[in-house]
């Protein structure tokens, strides 16, 4: 069971470094979850090996390669390993940035990935001073549509055929969530 780190905890899940063995799980989903992983992707990649997930594991468990990416692993209070966050393409001069997010097939639908992504949204605006949040999905991303506008995110844009994948172009969904607005929603969490 890993220690509960101050800061880094919800009430039903938490925040830590990825570790190396976390890679396992992920390369299950990511070989076996094809929706999630075409919609992570914006389209099918190339199928990934064992080989693939050492690599990655190399780059990202532990905070390695720290300025291009932040990579948590989201567990259960119980050290039950349910997903993972990332907070990416962080842009210091205009104060934007991104995450990708994926919580694992058996663990979706309980909430864990929004409390997982206020989480990094507290750690993003309110100690690394970003001042906007931006996420861009699949116009059939339902899961994820609904995740945004739970959060209270504004839909800002729509680029049309962006992706093409399935012998068909779908539109990519651009969302946006200024600082303010995620404290207003974290005040509406709190209020009794
Ligand atoms: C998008 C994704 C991260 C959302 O994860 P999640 O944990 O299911 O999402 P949320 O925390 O927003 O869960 C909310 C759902 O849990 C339900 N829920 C159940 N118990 C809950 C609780 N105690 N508290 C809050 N929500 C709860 C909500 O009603 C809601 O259901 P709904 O989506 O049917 O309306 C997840 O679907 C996923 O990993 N998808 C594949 C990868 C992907 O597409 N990533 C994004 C690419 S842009």
């Amino acid at each position: 069971m890993s220690t509960p780190i101050p800061g880094w905890q919800g009430e039903r899940v938490r925040l830590r470094p990825m570790h190396r063995d976390d890679v396992d799980l992920w390369l299950v989903e990511e070989q076996e979850d094809v929706e999630a992983t075409r919609f992570l992707n914006a389209g099918l990649p190339l199928p990934k090996s064992r080989h693939d997930a050492e690599a990655f594991a190399a780059a990202y468990a532990e905070f390695g390669s720290r300025a291009e990416r932040l990579m948590f692993s989201i567990e259960t209070l119980d050290s039950t390993l349910v997903g993972g966050i990332n907070l990416h393409s962080m842009d210091t001069r205009n104060g934007t940035f991104q995450t990708g997010t994926r919580v694992y097939r058996a663990f979706r639908g309980r909430g864990y990935g929004l409390e997982a992504k206020r989480l990094l949204l507290r750690y993003a605006f309110h100690e690394l001073r970003y001042q906007k949040y931006e996420v861009r999905c699949s116009e059939h991303n339902d899961a994820m549509v609904r995740h945004m506008a739970r959060l209270g995110a504004v839909l800002e844009g729509r680029l049309r055929r962006h992706t093409y994948t399935r012998s068909a172009y779908e539109d990519e969904l651009c969302f946006g969530l200024l600082r303010e607005e995620f404290d207003a929603f974290e005040a509406r969490r709190s209020a009794p």
